[in-house]
């Protein structure tokens, strides 16, 4: 299984690293307060060779005269005005790969002082970023890659140390967390199916200490969820409810997640162009797995539950059809216009248990619609509640993660869109505004005030060719923990 690299921030003091990576800014000297003498002394060499001026991008490397010197390699960052966090993220994680492809086995970077690193949230999102370029999925490969470095040693000015040993352990979290996601959503629809996941979900849980409850297809039948089975009907493997529970405080936090471990379309089928990908449709229940891992791992306060549905969507002579008309838990029903909608079918039934079950807020992740995909791109996922605090809540703690997510209208014309001719719903709104619709449809299966829909098809994963590197990215988990510890205080 893919695996993070662990984190240590170093000093003045430590001479363990092969590579050491150190910033510039234009017009500026090296970044080097803090740092080993010998490593200040390469790192002005190499700064000062003809035609480096640290404009962004440029790099100079110089290895100190000791024997097994580490390389300095100094990375130029442009103006200190037009640097974000972005910006040093990419340059720490760049550097890092740049040791990987050299051969080294201990890089070091060195971060610089500036304002955009400063503070717990930059902190969290810094080190997150570096563990996980420990990240490969290399499972189902005979002969695996090089490995990535075990250990990446992190150099911060002397008055930001404190702040960022106190986040190691945040970071470590939400970054095992993303890596549980991206591990589940990465493995293929042969091996992850329905029953295989909920075992998954057993294994995570019994090492955190979360109580399990799994719904199997007779239970499901038992209880009246009949969106989930209409969606699991065309499988020869069948649906699983996972239901998670743990943690005490005052506040009850429910987390629905959409775990279709392969989306064909059904008797609406897609083309075949990319259909692959569509083992990315269990990213929701992959994320909320995440959130539960991290969370449980630092002990947040609060009463969670999670609900993980989890279904293959295929076409079959038993597989459910446009046309039918289908009760969901809690008895409303839902004509289905495109069996392709299947997302919303299984959390109508997941929504509805986790509102009777009570809750203070629910969050619900998935890998909805297209059309959210068509509207932000894949760097953010789209947000839609009726409560602006809460809205205001996850928009404030994903900036402070770094995790891009916008807010998308909930208007009443979008209810209007999917009402059923001969049912109570239909499950498709037609084509405009097809990420409203779907959000506009849950809505109708949750009775919580609190509640809000993360539509997070375009950043979960990244597709073959996408920019990037192809695979699953565990969204979702980084700006969860990050709420969730802001409302801790
Ligand atoms: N899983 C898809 C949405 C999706 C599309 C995720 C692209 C990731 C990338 C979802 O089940 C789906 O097929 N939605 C349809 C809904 C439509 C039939 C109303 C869509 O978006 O086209
Ligand atoms: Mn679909
Ligand atoms: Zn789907």
């Amino acid at each position: 299984m893919g695996r993070i690299s662990k984190l240590r921030i170093v000093g003045r003091k430590d001479n363990r690293a092969d590579f050491f990576a150190v910033p510039c800014f234009e017009r500026g000297r090296p970044e080097t307060e803090n740092l080993p003498t010998a490593i200040v002394r390469a790192a002005g060499i190499a700064a000062s060779r003809r035609g480096f001026t640290a404009k962004a991008g440029q790099s100079s490397q110089a290895r100190g005269t000791a024997d097994r010197a580490p390389a300095v390699v100094v990375y130029g960052l442009g103006r200190p005005k037009s640097l974000g966090r972005a910006e040093v993220v990419k340059y720490a994680t760049e550097a890092i790969a740049e040791a990987a492809r050299n051969g080294f086995r201990n890089p070091a970077v060195r971060l610089p002082d500036h304002a955009v690193v400063t503070g717990g949230d930059a902190a969290e999102a810094l080190l997150r970023a570096i563990a996980l370029t420990g990240y490969r999925f290399e499972d189902f490969r005979s002969r695996p890659k090089r490995a990535p470095a075990r250990t990446v040693r992190v150099a911060v000015a002397l008055r930001q140390q404190e702040v960022y040993r106190s986040m190691v352990p945040r970071a470590v979290a939400t970054a095992e967390g993303a890596v549980l996601a991206r591990n589940l959503a990465n493995t293929p629809p042969n091996e992850a199916y329905p029953e295989s996941m909920a075992e998954r979900a057993r294994e995570m849980a019994g090492k955190r200490g979360i109580k399990v409850e799994v719904l199997g297809p007779k239970e499901l039948e038992k209880k009246g969820m009949g969106g989930i089975l209409a969606v699991g009907r065309g499988s020869r493997k069948s649906p699983r409810l996972v239901m998670l529970e743990w943690g005490d405080g005052s506040e009850r936090i429910s987390l629905v997640g959409k775990g279709v471990t392969f989306d064909t379309g059904g008797i609406s089928i897609k083309p075949a162009a990319a259909m692959d990908e569509m083992k990315f449709d269990k990213s929701g229940a992959c994320t909320v797995l995440g959130i539960a891992d991290a969370a449980a791992a630092l002990d947040l306060p609060y009463r969670f539950r999670a609900y993980v549905a989890l279904a293959e969507n295929m076409p079959d002579g038993d597989a459910y059809r446009p046309g039918d008309i289908v009760r969901c838990y809690g008895g409303k029903t839902v004509e289905i216009l495109n069996t392709d909608a299947e997302g919303r079918m299984l959390l109508a039934d997941a929504l509805a248990l986790a509102s009777e079950d009570g809750a203070d807020t629910i969050l619900d992740y998935a890998t909805l619609t297209g059309a959210c995909v068509v509207a932000l791109g894949h760097s953010g996922a789209g947000l839609f509640s009726h409560n602006d605090e809460l809205a205001r809540e996850l928009l404030e703690a994903a900036a402070g993660a770094g995790e891009r997510l916008w807010r998308l209208p909930l208007w009443q014309e979008f209810t209007e869109q999917i009402k059923g001719a001969h049912g109570d719903l239909s499950n498709s709104g037609g084509r405009w505004g097809g990420a409203s619709t779907a959000a506009a449809f849950l809505s109708e299966f949750v009775s919580t005030p609190r509640w809000a829909h993360l539509d997070i098809a375009g950043p979960a994963y990244v597709g073959r060719s996408d920019k990037g590197t192809f695979g699953s990215t565990g969204y979702g988990v980084a700006l969860t923990i990050a709420w969730l510890e802001r409302r801790a205080g």
